[in-house]
């Protein structure tokens, strides 16, 4: 087998925050597989295959890209922000653990990107200053009971939260149901920040407070971020000093 597979992320937007690996990574790959939108950030190289596919079809994307390289093929699997953050990395490894054994000898790399957490946070300063986590608010890999057990414990662990795949259509409730579990345990003027778009040339920022965050503001292109305890505004910027101590 002399094909091989490397898992890019485009990072948030902008072509700047593509890192130069990723780039390169591209340029030499023969086929790419993704989702159509993230497909249409990378810039076309003569020759090149583009596979693109549904959002939600990952494992299968991704024995479809395990597939390719073990035919001989150089194949870029392309996600947005960080391949292995809510993206195809995992799925390419769980593709691996369930699929032909003879995937395991393949030559796989993931090559990092800017995951949209950090791109939301370097829009306002730097609300991940000290310690945080983050949750997908997504469904549809995972139940909601667990999504509220670990929102609750990262509440009362007093973490900053960024939130992940706040809302979409199908999920138009999730976010404000996420918001008032916060509210039962963190103060009301924790501050909270709707970054969309962040790391684009149209990222837009609502800067608010736990009690007054509206849910509807929010859409699968949005990364939420609850502060902590600590976090607060200095001037126009919102940080999270590094330590907490007096
Ligand atoms: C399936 S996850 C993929 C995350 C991606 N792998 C990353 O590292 O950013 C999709 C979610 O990421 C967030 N997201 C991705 N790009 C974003 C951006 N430029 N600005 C704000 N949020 C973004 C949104 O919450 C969106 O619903």
């Amino acid at each position: 087998m002399n094909g091989s597979l490397v898992i890019v992320g485009t990072g948030p937007g902008k072509a700047e925050l593509m890192t130069p690996a990723t780039q390169a990574a591209l340029a030499e790959a023969t086929d790419l597989v993704g989702y159509g939108p993230y497909l249409d950030r990378v810039p076309p190289t003569a020759g090149q295959c583009r596979h693109a596919s549904d959002n939600r079809a990952e494992l299968e994307r991704a024995r479809h890209a395990l597939a390719l390289a073990a035919a001989g093929r150089k194949v870029a699997v392309v996600s947005g922000g960080d391949p292995g953050v809510f993206a195809m990395a995992a799925a390419v490894f769980e593709a691996v653990e369930r699929g032909d054994p003879a995937w395991r000898a393949l030559d796989i790399r993931v090559e990092p990107g800017v995951t949209a957490m950090l791109a939301a946070a370097a829009e306002v300063g730097a609300p991940l200053g000290g310690d945080f986590c983050a949750i997908s608010l997504s469904d549809n890999l995972k139940s909601w009971a667990t999504i509220e057990r670990r929102l609750k414990a990262a509440a009362e662990a007093d973490f900053v939260i960024a939130l992940y795949n706040p809302a979409s259509k199908a999920r138009p409730h999730q976010l404000g149901e996420a918001f008032a579990l916060l509210r039962a345990v963190k103060a009301g003027e924790t501050p909270v920040l709707l970054v969309r778009a962040a790391g684009s040339a149209e990222a837009r920022v609502i800067a608010t407070t736990l009690a007054e965050a509206d849910a509807a503001q929010a859409d699968m292109r949005t990364l939420i971020i609850v502060g902590a305890s600590t976090t607060r505004r200095v001037g126009r910027w919102i940080y999270t000093p590094r330590g907490a101590k007096p």
